[in-house]
């Protein structure tokens, strides 16, 4: 077991903005087109599979952004500059993290933010190990809304938003905009963002990224069901639905379905939910998007994109972004 780890770091809770996850639940499931939130993805299952996931040969978003953040990290870094405070938004991804913090030129801290304690207790206790010089000031809040930042000891130059893995595409174009404008709140004056941010490509390789052939991304997806059953009562019985994810070019997104593989009827908390065979609930969105697309995005939330750095094979790209000066 490790040493209490509320000990060795500093943690700031927003309790008040994780909403019912109860009524998120019933609400989704009684939609026209059904769904259910990716955040009921990660319980301790979801996470082993969605690290299997960033290992898998056909999952090229993880290895091609850390190959992206090796070969360029000493440039991202003298871009950051010195005394920077490091907000990461969500922490599990603590490998390109890592190459960040090795690089940056002594970082004022770092502030892991996410809405599971759990994550951000191990991801920050890690990072305490091998950066035991560096302040770390985990938040546990639900960073989609505007949450006040720790005041780290050593006043930093500047903000660095660290939001990799390409999450943004996680987000509808809206839920995106105002995510990339709390962002720009977050960072402050002279702050900047770095992003991770997947891009459009063949269909093909696409669908092969989110259909692998060895399941894992089936596992993850049906796993949602095991958990809504076991946390909240659910009835969903596993060998009727199958996973399939399916990318709309004309939305520029993946969708990740559960499909029904005949009429049943599942119970939750006293409702019954419907379903005719072939019908799906969906369970992610995995925007992909051109460069010029996305600089459109970050214009729009008050960012202008600096640089872009990208893989040979223009599969994937880290975007430095820093606030839009006022053209006066
Ligand atoms: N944001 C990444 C993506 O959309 C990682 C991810 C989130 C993912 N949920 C997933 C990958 C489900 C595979 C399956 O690609």
């Amino acid at each position: 077991m490790s040493s209490n780890p509320l000990q060795t770091v500093g943690l700031t809770e927003q309790h008040d903005s994780i909403i019912d996850e109860s009524a998120e639940i019933l609400m989704g499931l009684s939609c026209p087109q059904k769904m259910l939130s990716p955040k009921f993805f990660y319980d301790q299952t979801g996470s082993r599979l969605f690290d299997e996931i960033c290992k898998l040969p056909e999952y090229y978003p993880t290895r091609t952004e850390l190959g992206i953040m090796e070969t360029h990290v000493s440039e991202i870094a003298r871009r950051i500059g010195p005394h920077a405070s490091l907000i990461e938004f969500g922490s599990g991804s603590s490998l390109k993290t890592r190459t960040l913090l090795e690089h940056l030129d002594r970082p004022a801290a770092y502030v892991p933010v996410d809405i599971s304690k759990e994550h951000l207790v191990s991801a920050a206790n890690s990072l305490k190990t091998d950066f035991p010089q560096l302040e770390i000031l985990p938040v546990v809040a639900d960073f989609t809304h505007p949450f006040p930042l720790p005041d780290p000891k050593i006043t930093p130059l500047r903000n660095l938003v660290y939001f990799p893995g390409s999450t943004i595409g996680n987000f509808d174009t809206e839920a995106a905009l105002e995510l990339l404008s709390v962002m720009y709140q977050e960072a402050g004056e002279d702050g900047a963002l770095l992003i991770g941010v997947d891009l459009k490509k063949d269909t093909a390789i696409l669908e092969k990224a989110y259909n692998d052939s060895a399941g894992v991304t089936a596992a993850f997806n049906l796993n949602m069901l095991e958990r809504i059953n076991r946390e909240f009562g659910a009835n969903f019985d596993l060998t009727q639905f199958e996973h399939i994810a399916v990318y709309d070019a004309e939305l520029g997104r993946i969708e990740m379905r559960l499909v029904s593989k005949r009429e049943q009827r599942v119970r939750l908390q006293g409702h019954d939910f419907d379903f005719i065979q072939g019908e799906h609930i969906v369970t992610e969105h995995s925007h992909k998007y051109t460069l010029e697309e996305f600089r459109e995005m970050a214009l729009l939330s008050g960012f202008q994109v600096d640089k872009v750095w990208t893989d040979p094979a223009s599969l994937f790209s880290v975007q430095y972004c820093s606030r839009r000066k006022q053209q006066n």
